[in-house]
This record gives structure tokens, sequence and C-alpha cells, in this order.
């Protein structure tokens, strides 16, 4: 199959994408009460909590820095990627050299640094609170409960797309028409393999509406006038300001795409996500995974 190709940005020189936001000050309402007083991207998945997968992902993707925009009870977070004096002590004085190696590579892992966002009003805003840190380069934003099992880091498939039509790209998957109303929904045109040109989108549209049942998920690549727009951007569904609204905008000054990549995404801020994902890590896991499989094939089902 041959497919159009868009040369508009060919030729202008690619601003690589070293610096990556992830917005963590959400409430986390469809958690509750385990997100009361800790934040749901801190929920283990087997025996990581889920923002360490996303950051790794973001890591093997080639990002360098990351700044993590904070709210009221996210303290957690900051602690984990930060040094355990106490904690290390310990494990070297009990000679576990394993598990101190396993701490001391989270603390290692690269420079992150915090922006709080004072109030939740909604994951534009809180994109907008990182601007006075990523300046006028590109960033990728990052959802620390979307967690993307697949062989070639999602994010870095993205940045393939993202070098090739040099321009903002978000990450695509398809879903039941009976989802759409909880998603930011495209619409699109397929320019190349699994790639689209977005022409339009609408955050949480209700069925009989939605364009498509193409899905924005947490994974973006913008470049840096999406700043602009978002402070321009008046609230929208939910009363918050929506990155979908302002990402609109942009495909209005500028060519948009959107990307389906390879792999599994499970959406672990939702209680049913977070289960489908525990089962499926734990199974995968090169640990326990064969005795894992042998525990659930003895539950009568
Ligand atoms: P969600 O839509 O998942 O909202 O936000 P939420 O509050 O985290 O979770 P639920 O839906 O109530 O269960 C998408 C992302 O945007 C961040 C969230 O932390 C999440 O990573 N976010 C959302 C902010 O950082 N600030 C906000 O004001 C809202």
């Amino acid at each position: 199959m041959t497919f159009e190709l868009h040369f508009c940005n060919i030729g202008l020189m690619v601003i690589p994408i070293t610096k990556a936001i992830f917005p963590v000050a959400g409430l986390g309402t469809r958690f509750l009460p385990a997100t009361k007083a800790s934040p749901k991207e801190m929920l283990p998945l087997v025996d990581k909590p889920l923002i360490q997968y996303v950051v790794e992902e973001a890591i093997a993707s080639g990002i360098e820095e990351i700044i993590i925009v904070t709210g009221r009870g996210k303290r957690a977070i900051e602690d984990h990627f930060d040094i355990s004096y106490e904690l290390e002590d310990i494990l070297r004085q009990k000679g576990n050299g394993k598990l101190l190696a396993e701490v001391q590579k989270i603390s290692n892992m690269l420079d992150i640094c915090y922006v709080r966002q004072k109030e939740p009003y909604g994951l534009g805003h809180a994109i907008l609170c990182a601007r006075n840190l990523v300046k006028k380069e590109p960033f990728a934003v990052l959802l620390g409960d979307d967690v993307i099992d697949a062989d070639i880091p999602a994010l870095k498939q993205m940045l393939e797309i993202y070098h090739t039509y040099n321009a903002p790209v978000v990450a695509i998957q398809e879903v039941d028409r009976s989802q759409v109303s909880y998603y930011g929904i495209i619409k699109a045109n397929l320019v190349g393999e699994r790639v689209y040109r977005v022409s339009d989108m609408v955050e949480k549209p209700p069925v009989e509406e939605a364009p498509s049942n193409l899905a924005i998920i947490g994974r973006y690549l913008l470049t840096p006038d999406i700043m602009e727009l978002l402070g321009k951007t008046r609230p929208g569904a939910g009363k918050e300001i929506q990155l979908t609204d302002a990402l609109r905008e942009l495909t209005k000054i500028r060519p948009v795409y959107a990307y389906q990549f390879h792999g599994t995404r499970y959406d672990a801020g939702d209680k049913f996500g977070f289960l489908k994902a525990t089962v499926e890590f734990a199974l995968k896991n090169k640990e326990f995974g064969k005795d894992f499989r042998q525990y659930l094939k003895t539950l009568k089902l």
C-alpha cells in the first residue's frame, strides 16, 4: 500500500527530544480509597511502582531529563526516586548486595526535577506548570499510570515518527465504541503504516458524537508552541484545562500526527486495568511466573 507523505516540515532541522514531563498531580478518583493518601502512580505492579515502569520506558527511549509535576500527597514519588541512606545502610550491613544495587539503581536513574501544581486544574494545566523547565524545546509527556508492554518501548516508536514527520505525535489505540466517552478521540486520515494525520479531536465525546474509535492514550511528543495554546485554553470537559483542547488548536496551525504503537497498554489507574496488568506481568515474571501460572490453574474458575 502506498501512503501520502506530508512534507511541510521536512527539510527543517528536527530538534531532538530529551526532556519528558510526568504529570502526577491528579486525584486518582477511580482508584479510591487506595489513592486517598498515596499516589496511584506508586501502586505496585508485581514488584515496582507503576511510575517506575514508565520512567524506565522514557530512559530506554533516550530521555535524559524528567520533570515530574506533583501535587498534594505525592511525596512518596519524590522519595522513591531519591537516595535512601538509612535503607542503603541497613542493606549494606546485612550484606544484601542484590537489593542494595536495585535500590541504588532507582536513585541513579537520571536527573529528575519537580514542579508543583497547586490545584488539580487538569492535565493541560499540569503540563503548563512545567513550561519554564522545558523552555523552548520539544518534549515528551508520559502518564505514569499508563503502562505499556512492548518489545520496542512505545515512546521510542513514537520518536521515530516524530523524526520522520518533524511534527507533534500522540499515541493512539483502538477502543470499543462503548469506551470512547472515557478518552480524547481523534478524527484523522491514515497517511502511513499505523500513522494518521489528525484533523480534529474531542475530549470524552458521547458515543454518537465520537469521530472515530481511535483514542489518545498517555504518551505525547509535543512542540513548545503547545504551551502558548495551553495558556489560552479555557476549562473544558470536567471543568479542567484539557490538553486535548489545546492539541485541537495545534492541528489548526501545524500538522499533528497520531501513531498506533505496537504493544499492549494497561490503564493501571483503573481497578480492572490494574488487575489485568498485575496478572499478565506476574505471569511473565522470571522469578515466579511459572509457579504463578501453576497456581492460577488450581483455581476453579
Ligand atoms: P486522569 O484523567 O487519569 O485523572 O489524569 P486522575 O485524577 O489522575 O485520575 P482519575 O481519573 O480521577 O482516577 C491524567 C493524568 O494527568 C494528571 C494525572 O495525575 C494523570 O497522570 N493530572 C490530572 C494532573 O497532573 N493534574 C490534574 O489536575 C489532572
